[in-house]
């Protein structure tokens, strides 16, 4: 079976191919103008996606080596995310589908996420914890067999990469941030700025005090090195995002833990990950670079799996702004609707 999936929940436009073998192609386009404001503009997500929303398309069946006719099954995002970015993704994925007459199936962003497990080394086995840390989610999920999501705790505030993309507007680096403080944080000293790692409740995470004392540091000592600022806020934002992923084994009692979401993609991030992975003998999975940001190909591959068990989505499946994992799970009333 041949899937493709289709990505417009924020700003990048992504089309991704995938069949029995694996991905076929996967190609993302990050919409650049948001970086003139510091942030995503959301009107401005949504009319980049319906520019590159075809010839996207176009582009990921080219490499493939497919006709659109060879497709079997169109997925993309309904939700989380920008209504007015996922409606371009969503409407596009629909008419390809009655165009074609084939089935359509609507994807959890979450759930997307999750599904680029499928492609780390090693994956995962059931049952497995995943901390999704993006842009717009720091979440600990307990998944305990396929399509069954507990949430066990999650941002009381800032999600994880907000607080990257703030720190990188505050210390004067463009809109993505995270890469930007990565790549200063490598050249600085963390133990030179002392910052509060977060210690909210239970399995819950808190971003929004260490991203103040940031700027509280800044503006006592506007003339601190960036390496340095950029260092000690990464460490602790990292330690913090460890310190909860332990509780959170130490609480299930579960031997495999998954890291997606485009923080991810952060080295310092995959080696601390890895370092605990060591000490507490967990199996650690943190999928390729290309799928931990946003992407097509693991929206193809959820929706495939969702296809293999049964589901299909209405045509009229609208896009939603918040729909946390727990309510795509089987046996949830809101379920494969
Ligand atoms: O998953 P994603 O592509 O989109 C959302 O669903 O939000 O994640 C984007 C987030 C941004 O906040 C970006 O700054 C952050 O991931 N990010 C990073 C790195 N690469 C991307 N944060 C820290 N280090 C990185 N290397
Ligand atoms: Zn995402």
């Amino acid at each position: 079976m041949r899937v493709l999936g289709i990505e417009t929940s924020c700003d990048e436009t992504a089309v991704g191919i995938v069949d029995g073998r694996g991905v076929r192609a996967n190609v993302v386009s990050s919409q650049v103008v948001h970086s003139r404001y510091g942030g995503v503009v959301p009107e401005l997500a949504a009319r980049n996606h319906v520019r590159g929303i075809v010839p996207l398309t176009k582009m990921a069946l080219e490499i493939a080596g497919l006709e659109l006719s060879a497709i079997d099954l169109f997925c993309a995002t309904y939700g989380p995310g920008l209504i007015g970015a996922l409606l371009v993704g969503l409407s596009y994925a629909k008419s390809l589908a009655i165009a074609l007459g084939r089935p359509f199936l609507g994807v959890n962003h979450l759930e997307g996420h999750v599904y680029a497990l499928r492609l780390a080394r090693p994956a995962p086995r059931y049952p497995f914890l995943v901390l999704i840390v993006s842009g717009g989610h720091t979440e600990i999920v307990l998944v305990t067999r396929e399509f069954h999501y507990r949430t066990l705790g999650r941002t009381l505030d800032d999600a994880c990469g907000e607080a990257f993309d703030k720190v990188a507007k505050m210390l004067g680096f463009p809109y993505p941030g995270g890469p930007h403080v990565e790549r200063a944080a490598s050249e600085g000293d963390p133990r030179k700025v002392r910052l509060p790692v977060p210690r909210p409740s239970g399995l819950n995470f808190s971003y929004s005090g260490l991203k103040t004392a940031v700027l509280y540091h800044l503006r006592e000592q506007p003339r601190s090195d960036a390496r340095h600022v950029a260092a000690a806020f990464q460490e602790a934002a990292l330690d913090h995002l460890v310190a909860v992923a332990q509780r959170a084994v130490d609480a299930t009692g579960v031997k495999c833990l998954g890291v997606v979401g485009g923080v991810s993609a952060n080295r310092r991030l995959r080696e601390k990950f890895e370092q605990l992975g060591r000490e507490r003998k967990l199996r650690v999975s943190i999928p390729g670079f290309n799928y931990c940001t946003d992407n097509g190909a693991v929206i193809a591959l959820a929706g495939r799996r969702r296809l293999l068990a049964g589901a299909t989505s209405s045509i009229d499946l609208d896009a939603v702004a918040r729909e946390p994992l727990d309510a795509v799970s089987f046996g949830s009333s809101v379920a494969m609707s």
